[in-house]
Parts: C-alpha cells; sequence; structure tokens
C-alpha cells in the first residue's frame, strides 16, 4: 500500500501551457519554429497561447490545492531563462519560476521542476541541437544557473524528459521537432542528451539537491517465440529502455544495442570519461508509462523511430485504445516496475507520468469521464501490488493536470483531470480531478 508520505502529484510542461512565448524577453525555442512550419501540427495549433499558464498560474496552484495535491512536476522553458542557451541570465524568465516555486510553497505543495521538457533554444539547434556536443555543455551551464536561483526552494530536481523522444522524434523520425530526419544525428543526440544530463547533475547535485531523469519506459513482448519476433523485441527494448537504462545505472551502454545501432553510425562520439558521470548521476529515477508494447519481425523495412532496428512491426494486442490509439494495460506498468527492481540497482522510483486522453464531452453539469478514471484506478493499482512487492515506489503524478498542447497532435487530445475551454481558458474539474482528490485524502484506492 501507500505510506504516508507517498507523493501525489500532477504534470505538465512549460510549453504545453505556459503560452506568452514573446513575453518578458522568452527567446524562440525549437517548438516555436516547428509549430510554425506547414503541416508539422495537426490544425496549425501552436503553442502561442496554450492554457495561458504563465498569467493565470495563481489560479492554477489554487486549483492544486484544491485538488490537495502534495507535488506538481512542471518543467522550465530554457528560452525563458536564457533566450539565445547561453550566457546571461534574463531575470524576468527566471522570476516567473521563482513566483510559481513561492506560490506552491505557500500551498504546502512540492514544487518538482524539470529543467529540460524538449523546448531547446532555437539558436542553440542553429548551432546544432544535440547532436553536437556542446549542447550537453550548455545545457549543464543553464542547469547551474537555474539551480543557483531555485536551489533554496527546490529539493528535487529532474534534467530531462524522456530524452528518447527528444533524439529519435525530433532528429530520426521528424514528428517531434527541431524535425529532422537524420538517424546517425539521433543516436548522436541521445548520447548527449545522456551526457547532458550527467554534466548538470554535477552542477546541482548536493546535500539538499536531488537529481533524477525522467524516462519513458515501456514493457516489450513478442507476439510468439520465431526468433524474428524474439530478435523484435529485444532491439525494441534494447532501444527504448535499455539504452537509457544501462548507461544511468550500470554505467555502460548495451553490447546488443551498440552492435545493431553500429549499422547507421560509429561511436566517436562517446569520450572517455563520458560514462563514468552518466553512470554515477542518479538520486531517483522517473519512469513515464503510458502503454506495452507488443511487437513481432516484420519482412519488408519499415523507417520508424526504431534506428538500427528496420525490420520490426508493432502489433495489436487487442485491447481497448485510449483516443490516442494508445493500448491500455496496467499490467504492463506493474511488469515494468517489476522489471526495473529485479534487473538494475536500486534506486526511488516516481511515476511522473501516467493518464490517457479520451474524447471527453462537457455536460451541463461537468464532464464525466469515466474512462480515465477507470485508467487512472488500474494503473494506481498496479502501482500498489509493485510496492506490495518491494518496489522502491515513492510518489506518482498524473498526466496531465490541465488539458494541453499534445506536440504533433495540437489541442485534440486532452489528457487532463481539469478541463480547458481553450476559447475562454475556463477550468473545470472532470469526474477524474474529483476522484483523484479523494484517492489523495485517502492515502489510497
Ligand atoms: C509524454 C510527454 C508529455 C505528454 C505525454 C502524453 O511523452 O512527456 O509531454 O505529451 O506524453
Amino acid at each position: 500500500m501507500f505510506d504516508p508520505g507517498f507523493l501525489w502529484g500532477a504534470a505538465t510542461s512549460s510549453y504545453q501551457i505556459e503560452g506568452a512565448v514573446a513575453e518578458d524577453g522568452r527567446g524562440p525555442s525549437i517548438w516555436d519554429t516547428f509549430a510554425a512550419t506547414p503541416g508539422a501540427i495537426q490544425g496549425g495549433d501552436t503553442g502561442a497561447v496554450a492554457a495561458d499558464h504563465y498569467h493565470r498560474f495563481p489560479g492554477d496552484v489554487a486549483l492544486m490545492a484544491g485538488l490537495g495535491l502534495r507535488g506538481y512536476r512542471f518543467s522550465l522553458a530554457w528560452p525563458r531563462i536564457q533566450p539565445t542557451g547561453s550566457g546571461a541570465v534574463n531575470q524576468r524568465g527566471l522570476d516567473f519560476y521563482r513566483r510559481l516555486t513561492d506560490t506552491l510553497l505557500d500551498q504546502g505543495i512540492q514544487p518538482w521542476p524539470t529543467l529540460y521538457h524538449w523546448d531547446l533554444p532555437q539558436p542553440l539547434e542553429d548551432r546544432g541541437g544535440w547532436p553536437a556536443r556542446d549542447t550537453a555543455e550548455r545545457f549543464a551551464e543553464y542547469a547551474a544557473l537555474v539551480h543557483e536561483a531555485l536551489g533554496d526552494r527546490v529539493t528535487h530536481w529532474t534534467t530531462l524528459n524522456e530524452p528518447w523522444c527528444s533524439a529519435f522524434l525530433g532528429y530520426a523520425t521528424g514528428r517531434h521537432a527541431p524535425g529532422r530526419r537524420d538517424p546517425a544525428a539521433a543516436v548522436r543526440a541521445a548520447h548527449h542528451l545522456l551526457l547532458g544530463h550527467g554534466l548538470a547533475a554535477e552542477a546541482i547535485r548536493g546535500d539538499d539537491s536531488h537529481v533524477g531523469i525522467t524516462l519513458n519506459l515501456t514493457h516489450v513482448t513478442p507476439v510468439g517465440t520465431e526468433p524474428a519476433d524474439l530478435d523484435a523485441a529485444r532491439r525494441i527494448d534494447g532501444m527504448q529502455n535499455r539504452l537509457f537504462l544501462d548507461p544511468l545505472l550500470r554505467g555502460a551502454y548495451p553490447d546488443d544495442v551498440l552492435a545493431d545501432l553500429r549499422e547507421v553510425t560509429g561511436f566517436g562520439h562517446v569520450h572517455d570519461g563520458d560514462l563514468k558521470r552518466i553512470g554515477a548521476s542518479l538520486d531517483h529515477l522517473g519512469v513515464n508509462y503510458y502503454a506495452p508494447m507488443l511487437v513481432a519481425g516484420s519482412s519488408t523495412p519499415t523507417q520508424s523511430a526504431y534506428v538500427g532496428s528496420p525490420l520490426v512491426r508493432v502489433a495489436d494486442g487487442g485491447r481497448p485504445r485510449t483516443a490516442m490509439g494508445w493500448e491500455i494495460d496496467e499490467r504492463g506498468l506493474l511488469e515494468l516496475l517489476l522489471r526495473l527492481k529485479d534487473d538494475y540497482p536500486a534506486v526511488p522510483l516516481y511515476i511522473t507520468e501516467n493518464g490517457a486522453a479520451f474524447d471527453d464531452v462537457v455536460e451541463h453539469d461537468g464532464v464525466h469521464d469515466a474512462h480515465r478514471v477507470a485508467y487512472l484506478d488500474g494503473h494506481l493499482r498496479s502501482c500498489a501490488q509493485a510496492i506490495g512487492h518491494g518496489v522502491p515506489l515513492k510518489g506518482y503524478f498524473v498526466w496531465s493536470l490541465l488539458d494541453n498542447f499534445e506536440w504533433s497532435f495540437g489541442y485534440g487530445p486532452r489528457f487532463g483531470i481539469v478541463h480547458v475551454d481553450y476559447a475562454t481558458q475556463h477550468r473545470t474539474p472532470k469526474d477524474s480531478a474529483r476522484w483523484y482528490a479523494e484517492v489523495i485524502r485517502r492515502g489510497g484506492l
């Protein structure tokens, strides 16, 4: 069961909710540029206004307090703090996050900041982006500046959100900013993201500062026992999970994944000493889980985010799906948590994202999102079972507090436990918000 100190929270990210993209000296990010590219985002949506959280944060924090949240995971927009990605601090940008953390603390809500949730300052992309080693150094410099400003009020830091997405959706498939399609660049980006994490951790770790990273992990199973299916599962597990977990928790890249990736690129970009830094960097690990993956071998090559694994296809597990088309299976979360416990050195774990988009209907008396309640209930049951099996799970953040800009899908998918009417910016807590508030009040299900 959940102990009394379990951190019950909700999560958001800067570009998805803040809006105010040209205010108080914020510079452009790769997502501003990408969103302005015709055809990149469904409906031509952009994050220019989003949920207008930049202006409405006091009301949003009051909403969180009303739900009884104990923690709030948000991200800082690097281009608000360093508009060009390096050099002096933009004080007005930093002050926004100072006010936000103070408001949270006043309400007894633990601020849980993520330093990077995909909004790279555009000038850094112009100089090579994550495929360039210099970006890792710049990230550590930025991390140190933020830590200096907020280190007296923040104890738990997350460096990166989902480096797999930054690297492979951003630089291999081009479905995310910056929209590049260069598999070798994506592999370099993955390493430099991990290096940036390691360097940032060195810069900010200390007695009162605990450092983590958030990974999007999944539970991968093969459709059958054919060698091609087993190999597909090994490769996808390698790319999605072990490529990140192994260097972070064991200090080395997995040999089989390196061999797969050598078909795409060499590893001259990995310097002596990098893995030592990456491998000594974690006080806790953030896990984002949405869906399991069922995979099969394929005889026709496909161009996918799984660089180095062309002969793989994602199969249909036959389960109900969310509005994103993601299969619903809370069992995958339990399997994943047990696997982390069995295969890796113990480190405190937090679910930093879990949730679902459904086609919500606004009725005269609210939003009755029973599907979302069922999804969250099932996944929290898996969390409770994992704890019962000795998994050191310390907290859970529902994705998301608010409906928001869902990247290349625009504003269509709604993940919030609070509905946002984008025309009026009116917030309406859905049934799931009330249900979650009750879970928190009781300390469990
Ligand atoms: C994760 C992202 C988050 C949100 C959810 C649905 O991959 O970290 O920003 O888009 O998916």
